[in-house]
């Protein structure tokens, strides 16, 4: 059996191939690839909660990145406690649920006026008329990118993550728009740092990080064009590949669609378990700091290892009948988020954005069909999902 994250195969259906993985080989290794997988939920659950066995500093990308690529733009999604928590505390006041809840107005009326431009159309691309919009323009909002620029960020932020079929090494295309997305980055920094305003780039300049020894000091540029690049990347792919898959789960469950239209308040349950079914994140990339004994078999120190989400979401160890979608499933623990020290800091803004989202679309679009044979996927690393999802009303 071979599991290879670049393959075609993976990129349009890798449920079967973990199921396989869950089933035979729970410590898979690739000696091609030279990584390790971890395919069972509670092996993900743990592995992601024991982060000094399992690090995030050489990056989280099935690909170990090179050290000067991790020192140009520092993300503690890329570090280990105690850096990790020390630069998590600095933003997380920005993401609590209350701040989330504040925002709702904003994305409703961003998720609107979205609506309003394509409900008389009677046809539209869901993912590239609204799923791919919504997310962007709510994070560029948080962050302070103007709005004549947001269009531009989302495509610099698609680019940086697709990936070639067959190849791990990261596209030309993909290292460019990661420059660009730098330079335009720096040259933001640089504004907000003279003219200050409300937005979140301009409370990271001027907030303050404690030391370990207690001494305080402000974050560096590549510090905050790091957090700058975790956030806009984090908060714009998952969320706009989460919209997309439940759009297509929504039209293939009419019972699902028809309850949430009758009742808006079902809505957040369906989000969840689409989120379970078809997780925007698959692989989380770690590094073994020691040697790991797990299931009869030894992962050396150094080897690189990946915490297969995706499979983790449908272990029949953990869901029951996990291929099914539910929208009355009781979900305990939602591993497509993450856990432990590195678990999605902006999770509430994720659901509420998906809540919002499908409460404006239903409330004016209640009825749909998908043209399935059109929907195209991403190849993209760590992330899953529809970059086209053509629709008709
Ligand atoms: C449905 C949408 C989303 C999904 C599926 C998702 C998924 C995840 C996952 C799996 C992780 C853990 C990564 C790891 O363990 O290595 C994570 C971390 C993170 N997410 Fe999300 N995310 C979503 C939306 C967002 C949004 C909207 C934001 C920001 C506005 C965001 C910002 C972050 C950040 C900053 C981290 C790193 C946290 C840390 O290292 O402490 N995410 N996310």
């Amino acid at each position: 059996m071979e599991f290879d994250p670049y393959s075609n195969e993976f990129f349009n259906d890798p449920f079967d191939i973990y199921r396989q993985l869950r089933e035979h080989a729970p410590v898979y290794h690739n000696e091609k690839r030279n990584f390790y997988a971890l395919s069972r939920f509670h092996d993900v659950l743990d592995a992601s909660v024991d982060h000094r066995t399992f690090s995030s500093a050489k990056g989280i990308l099935i690909e170990d990145l090179p050290p000067e690529a991790l020192e140009a733009r520092p993300m503690m999604i890329m570090m280990d406690p105690p850096r990790a928590t020390r630069l998590r505390k600095l933003v997380s006041k920005a993401f609590t649920a209350r701040k989330s809840v504040a925002f709702e107005p904003e994305i409703r009326e961003r998720a609107r006026r979205l609506v309003g431009e394509i409900v008389d159309r009677g046809s539209c691309d869901f993912v590239k008329d609204y799923a791919a919009l919504l997310p962007m323009e709510v994070i560029s909002s948080l962050l302070g990118v103007p709005d004549e620029d947001r269009n531009e960020v989302r495509l610099r932020a698609d680019a940086s993550l697709t990936r070639d079929a067959g190849s791990p090494s990261l596209p030309p295309a993909a290292l460019q728009a990661m420059a660009e997305m730098n330079a335009y980055f720096t040259d933001l920094i640089d504004e907000r740092r003279k003219r200050p305003k409300e937005d979140l780039i301009s409370q990271l300049i001027a907030a303050e990080l404690t030391e370990e020894d207690g001494s305080r000091r402000k974050l560096t540029e590549p510090e905050l064009l790091g957090f700058v690049g975790l956030v806009a990347g984090g908060g714009n792919e998952t969320t706009t590949k989460l919209l997309g898959s439940a759009a297509v789960l929504f039209w293939r469950h009419q019972d699902v669609r028809a309850a949430m239209v009758r009742d808006p308040s079902r809505i957040p349950d369906a989000c969840e378990e689409a989120l379970r079914y078809w997780p925007p994140s698959h692989i989380q990339g770690r590094s073994a700091t020691r040697d790991v004994e797990l299931h009869g078999c030894v992962i050396p120190k150094d080897s690189r290892v990946l915490l297969l989400t995706g499979s983790a979401c449908r272990d029949e160890r953990e869901f029951e009948n996990p291929d099914r979608f539910d929208m009355n499933r009781k979900i305990a623990i939602q591993i497509a988020l993450g856990h432990g020290v590195h678990k999605c800091l902006g999770s509430y803004l994720a659901r509420l954005e998906t809540r919002v989202a499908f409460e404006e679309f239903f409330a004016r679009i209640p009825e749909y069909e998908v043209d399935e044979e059109k929907c195209e996927r991403v190849h993209m690393t760590n992330v899953a999902g529809y970059s086209s999802v053509p629709i008709r009303y």
